[in-house]
C-alpha cells in the first residue's frame, strides 16, 4: 500500500527521522518544516494521512488539524505532542484529530497510528469514489427522454432534491418510478448516506412490518438476533417505498404513527429507535381512487403526496421512444462488446406507434433482445418481437379495408373487430382487461366476440 503521508515539524532532525521511517516501510512522504507551505502543499497535492507537531511557530498544529477539518475533512490527522503536554493533546483529539502520538515515540507505536490512518483514509476515499460512481449511474441526467412529461418531471426533481420533503411518484410499470427515486436521492445532500428500498408488494404484512421497523431477539419464533428495519438501515438517507398501495390497512396505521412521531419500536420490544429518513414513496395505483374505494388511509395518502410526481406511460409521450430506442442501444452495445447496430426506419417507426403496455422496461427488454438476436448491422421488422408485428398488422389490415369497400356497416364492423382482436392480444386475452381497454363492459365485449366469431382462448 502506497500512501501519500504530508509530516510537518519545524524541528529538521525529527522530520527526517520520521521520512527516513515512512520511507523503509513503503510510504510516500513530503516532509515539510514549514506549516504554512504544507498547506499551500495539501491544496495542490492528494495526501492520505498528514503527521503534524503540536507546537510550531506561527502557525500551531492546532491550527493545521483545524484548517485540514474544514478543506480536507476526509484526511485523518495524527499529532505529535511533546511529552507530558498532554493537555494539547486531549484538545486536538477533541477537535476530531484520529490520533496522537508523544515525543519520544516508539517506532511500533506511531507505524501502528500510520497504518490505521492510511487504511481509514483509503476507506474514506473508495466510500467517496462509490458515491460518485451512483450517482453517476443514477443522478438525474440518466432520465431519457424529451417529451414535455419528462422535462417537467425533472424540473420537479431538481426543485424537490435539495429538500426533505416526501415524495409520491405515481406511473404504470416500467415507467420509471425507481430510477425517479433514485435521481431524487443522489440529487439530494443525503447522497452519500444510503438508498434504501422495499417492495411493499413482495412480503406478507408481517414479514413487511418487520422489515420495515426490524424485531427484537425472540420477537417470534426464528427471530435469533436482534434485526434492524429498513427504516434503521436508511437513517440520515433515503427510504423507498415501493408499491405502498400494496400495504395493508393495518401496516398503514402503523406507518403513519411513524411519519408523525419519527420514531418507533421494533417488533417485539419496547425501546424506542429514532430514525431521521426522507421518504418516496411509489405507486402503480391511483392512490386517490384507492383512498375513495376505502382501501387507503386518506391521512397517510396526505402525509405521502406532500410533492406528486406522475410519470405518463410510454404510449402517451411516443417523441421519447427514438431517443429511448437510441440510449439503450448504446447502452447494451458498449456493456457487452457488441458491435453498433441500429434500426431500420421502419422498425423504429414500428416500435414507435407500439402501445408498450410494460412502458420503458418493456421497450428496453424489445431493444436488448433485439440486438442479440439481429443477424444483420441494421435491425429490421423481421427482427421485432412478434407482439409488436402482430399489433401492427392488425391495425394496417383495419386500416387498409378503408379505401376498399365503401359500404359503411360492414367497414365499421371489419374495424370494429380487428380493435377488439388487438385489445385481447394486449390484455393477454384476459376478457375483464380487454373490456377495459376498449372502455367496454364485459358482457358488451362477450356479445361480440360471439357476433365476430372471434376466439378469445
Ligand atoms: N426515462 C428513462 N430513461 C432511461 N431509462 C429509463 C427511463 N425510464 C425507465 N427507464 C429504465 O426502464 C426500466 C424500468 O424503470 P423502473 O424500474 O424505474 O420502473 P418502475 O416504474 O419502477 O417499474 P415497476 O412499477 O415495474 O417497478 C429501468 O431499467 C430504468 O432504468
Ligand atoms: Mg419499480
Amino acid at each position: 500500500m502506497n500512501s501519500h503521508i504530508l509530516v510537518i515539524d519545524d524541528e529538521k532532525n525529527y522530520l527526517l527521522i520520521l521520512e527516513t521511517l515512512l520511507e523503509e516501510e513503503g510510504y510516500t512522504v513530503t516532509a515539510l518544516f514549514d506549516p504554512e507551505m504544507a498547506l499551500d502543499y495539501l491544496e495542490e497535492s492528494e495526501v492520505d494521512v498528514v503527521i503534524t507537531d503540536m507546537k510550531m511557530p506561527r502557525i500551531s498544529g492546532q491550527q493545521v488539524l483545524e484548517h485540514i477539518q474544514k478543506q480536507h475533512p476526509h484526511i485523518p490527522v495524527l499529532i505529535m505532542t511533546a511529552y507530558g503536554s498532554i493537555d494539547g493533546a486531549v484538545e486536538a483529539m477533541r477537535c476530531g484529530a484520529f490520533d496522537y502520538i508523544s515525543k519520544p515515540f516508539s517506532n511500533d507505536e506511531l507505524m501502528l497510528s500510520v497504518r490505521k490512518a492510511a487504511l481509514l483514509s483509503r476507506a474514506e476515499q473508495e466510500k467517496r469514489f462509490l458515491t460518485q460512481s451512483l450517482a453517476e449511474l443514477y443522478g438525474p441526467h440518466r432520465l431519457i427522454g424529451r417529451s414535455r412529461a419528462v422535462r417537467e418531471v425533472l424540473q420537479i426533481v431538481a426543485k424537490v432534491a435539495p429538500q426533505k420533503s416526501t415524495v409520491l411518484i405515481s406511473g404504470e410499470s416500467g415507467t420509471g418510478k425507481e430510477l425517479i427515486a433514485k435521481a431524487i436521492h443522489y440529487a439530494s445532500p443525503r447522497k452519500d448516506e444510503p438508498f434504501v428500498s422495499i417492495n411493499c408488494m413482495s412480503l406478507s404484512p408481517g414479514v413487511l412490518e418487520s422489515e420495515l421497523f426490524g424485531h427484537e431477539k425472540g420477537s417470534f419464533t426464528g427471530a435469533m438476533a436482534m434485526k434492524k428495519g429498513r427504516f434503521e438501515m436508511a437513517h440520515s438517507g433515503t427510504l423507498f417505498l415501493d408499491e405502498v398501495g400494496e400495504m395493508s390497512l393495518e401496516l398503514q396505521i402503523k406507518l403513519l404513527r411513524v411519519l408523525q412521531e419519527k420514531s418507533f419500536e421494533r417488533v417485539g420490544g419496547s425501546k424506542t429507535v429514532h430514525a431521521d429518513i426522507r421518504l418516496v414513496a411509489a405507486t402503480n395505483k391511483n392512490l386517490k381512487q384507492e383512498v375513495d374505494e376505502g382501501r387507503f388511509r386518506e391521512d397517510l395518502y396526505y402525509r405521502l403526496n406532500v410533492v406528486d410526481i406522475h410519470l405518463p406511460p410510454l404510449r402517451e409521450r411516443r417523441e421519447d421512444i427514438p431517443l429511448l430506442v437510441a440510449h439503450f442501444l448504446q447502452k447494451f452495445s458498449s456493456e457487452n462488446n457488441y458491435e453498433q447496430k441500429k434500426f431500420a426506419p421502419d422498425a423504429l417507426e414500428y416500435l414507435s406507434a407500439y402501445e408498450w403496455p410494460g412502458n420503458v422496461r418493456q421497450l428496453e427488454n424489445v431493444v436488448e433482445r433485439c440486438l442479440i438476436l439481429a443477424s444483420k448491422n441494421e435491425i429490421g421488422v423481421e427482427d421485432l418481437p412478434s407482439e409488436i408485428k402482430d399489433e401492427e398488422a392488425q391495425f394496417k389490415s383495419a386500416v387498409d379495408l378503408l379505401p376498399t369497400e365503401l359500404e359503411l356497416a360492414g367497414t365499421l364492423e371489419k374495424i370494429e373487430a380487428a380493435l377488439i382482436r388487438r385489445a385481447l392480444v394486449k390484455a393477454n386475452f384476459v376478457q375483464v382487461k380487454a373490456a377495459e381497454l376498449l372502455n367496454i363492459s364485459k358482457s358488451l365485449l362477450q356479445y361480440k366476440l360471439k357476433k365476430y366469431n372471434i376466439q378469445a382462448k
